[in-house]
């Protein structure tokens, strides 16, 4: 596919080159941070947590936690933020992005995580401290099947119509996407404990008002 982007109104004219062109498909970002777990390790130890009500997994008492235990992070996690925002997605930097809230979710056996979102975020995140093979991939879910949920065919699977994504999580990997983004973990299958931190943003200073003159 070639795209010619215009600037002005986010249009974007595509010479489609493939039979498919995915548009607007949901933009996940990975990368990965060089964790010292001389450092790690005995910090991950100190974390106080609390099993949460749903009784399947274990989050920090602490929701600053990159201003906290884990503040030796919160650069690196910063610097991806601003890589997503402004170069993958090309949102001005004028916009910038916050880190408003951060802990870590710790997963014994059997632990998971139903599919949620993240109110009341704009680009939301997770940060693998410390993974093991079954510990419970990431999953990412389609809004709606293709046609809408209210027609149901057979389907051959296929990455066009896939309804669920799934990541396998390694230690230092950092996954980014829109707050809005359904998603869960899949329960673990092993007694090593899995940890991760999970953040949110929100945008500092003002919004833009709508239709202001350019
Ligand atoms: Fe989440």
């Amino acid at each position: 596919m070639v795209l010619k982007v215009s600037r002005k109104n986010s249009r974007s004219v595509a010479t489609i080159v493939n039979k498919i062109h995915p548009a607007f498909s949901t933009p996940i970002y990975k990368d990965r941070i060089q964790i010292d777990k001389n450092v790690l390790n005995p910090i991950l130890s100190d974390i106080d947590f609390k099993r949460i009500d749903t009784k399947d997994r274990w989050h920090s008492s602490n929701y600053k936690i990159l201003d906290n235990e884990l503040a030796f992070l919160k650069d690196e996690v910063q610097s991806r933020i601003e890589d997503y925002a402004h170069n993958s997605l090309g949102m001005a930097r004028r916009h910038k992005l916050k880190i408003t809230d951060s802990w870590v979710m710790k997963h014994g056996r059997d632990d998971k995580s139903d599919m949620h979102w993240h109110p009341n975020s704009i680009i939301s995140g997770v940060l693998y401290l410390q993974t093991y093979k079954d510990c419970g991939n990431i999953c990412f879910f389609r809004e709606k099947n293709l046609f809408s949920d209210i027609l149901d065919f057979e389907f051959s699977h296929n990455d066009t119509n896939a309804r669920i994504i799934e990541v396998e999580p390694i230690d230092g990997m950092v996954l980014l996407f829109p707050s809005k983004t359904l998603h869960g973990v899949n329960q673990s299958q092993t007694d090593v404990k899995r940890f991760c931190c999970a953040f949110n943003t929100w945008i500092e200073g003002e919004l833009d008002p709508p239709f202001r003159a350019k």
